[in-house]
């Protein structure tokens, strides 16, 4: 059900849970206060409790409430990526932060999202924990009626359009005295390696990930994905692919071939639009770039192409 901008604000207040939008997809939200509509959270998108929320701040400052002190290189990082899509995993004072949230872990997860109207919700109200606002292993929601087909029409929503970035936020992992890169977001590597001086290893690998969420199957619609580089002479199927070539068989447009913004922007509303079409197998054109934020579009096609479970349980 759509909410107004104050409706939404008394809901979270009042410990329910509210889907609202941010520049990166649309987030499932709980106040940090209320850790009964931390877990509903949970329930909501049916997802494993040893998979940890980020916390959405509005202010640098609100940080030392959470931590004893800051690694280093975390200031530079927030003053030129806040408000942004940059998670900075760090450790925290454990007694500040409900153990639901974090799911046990003496870390969590911080950003500032730049979104104007998420940042005056938290403005007015508390700190929020935010999942993307999808069902466990589906595509993230980009648009408002993706939650609708996720969680029906009884769940609150406040409607913020189209998300700008349409992927999620880049996250960072303090580790071993060094930033690790525990998921590729919406702000390409590249850009975080000029900052640091240092290039930034992966944490963990995929049968051993550091982002606990690694492990499970993630971004897939129901339809069975095969990613190529040699497209199928057939007329027979169809292909997510680009706007300017020519295919075959029928294809559903990501973007221009050389525009990764715009390929991050409608990945998942493409992706979802097989299920919406009950589509059951498609290809994926797989000649497209791989800077900037095509590296973050290949890896999220790539474990959208993955069978059920085929990662759970590594
Ligand atoms: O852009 C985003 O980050 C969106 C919007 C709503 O802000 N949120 C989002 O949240 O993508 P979620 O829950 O779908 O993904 C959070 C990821 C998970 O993979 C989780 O394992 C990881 O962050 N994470 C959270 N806390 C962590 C921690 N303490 N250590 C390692 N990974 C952590
Ligand atoms: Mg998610």
């Amino acid at each position: 059900m759509e909410v107004t901008f104050t409706q939404a604000l008394d809901l979270l207040k009042r410990g329910h849970v509210v889907a609202i939008p941010t520049e990166t997809v649309y987030g499932l939200a709980a106040s940090l206060e209320h850790p009964h509509a931390i877990e509903e959270i949970y329930r909501l998108k049916k997802r494993p409790s040893n998979n940890p929320l980020i916390i959405h701040i509005h202010d640098i400052h609100q940080i030392s409430q959470f931590c004893d002190g800051l690694p280093p290189l975390f200031n530079e990082l927030a003053i030129n990526f806040w408000p942004g899509p940059l998670s900075l995993v760090i450790p925290i004072k454990m007694d500040k932060i409900p153990s639901t949230a974090r799911a046990g872990l003496p870390t969590a997860a911080f950003r500032i999202p730049s979104h104007p109207i998420t940042r005056e919700i938290i403005r007015q109200s508390t700190p929020l924990v935010m999942p993307s606002a999808n069902l466990s292993g589906r595509p993230s929601a980009t648009h408002a009626s993706h939650l609708r087909e996720d969680f029906g029409v009884s769940l609150p929503y406040l409607d913020g359009g189209v998300c700008d970035k349409g992927v999620e936020s880049t996250i960072l992992v303090y580790k071993d005295s060094q930033w690790q890169l525990g998921r590729l977001g919406a702000i390409p590597l590249s850009k975080l390696e000029n900052l640091l001086g240092y290039s930034i290893k992966q944490l963990g690998d995929m049968s051993k990930p550091l982002c606990p969420g690694q492990h499970y199957r993630h971004y897939s619609p129901k339809a069975v994905l095969k990613m190529t580089k040699k497209i199928p002479n057939t007329t027979e199927g169809v292909i997510l692919g680009f706007s300017d070539r020519v295919y075959p068989m029928r294809a559903i447009y990501l973007s221009h071939s050389q525009n990764g913004d715009e390929a991050a922007h409608q990945l998942y509303a493409a992706l979802r639009q097989l299920d919406a079409e009950n589509i059951e197998e498609a290809w994926i054109d797989g000649n497209f770039p791989t800077d900037g934020l095509w590296e973050t579009v290949y890896e999220r096609l790539i474990r959208a192409c993955l069978k059920p479970h085929s990662i759970q349980g590594h």
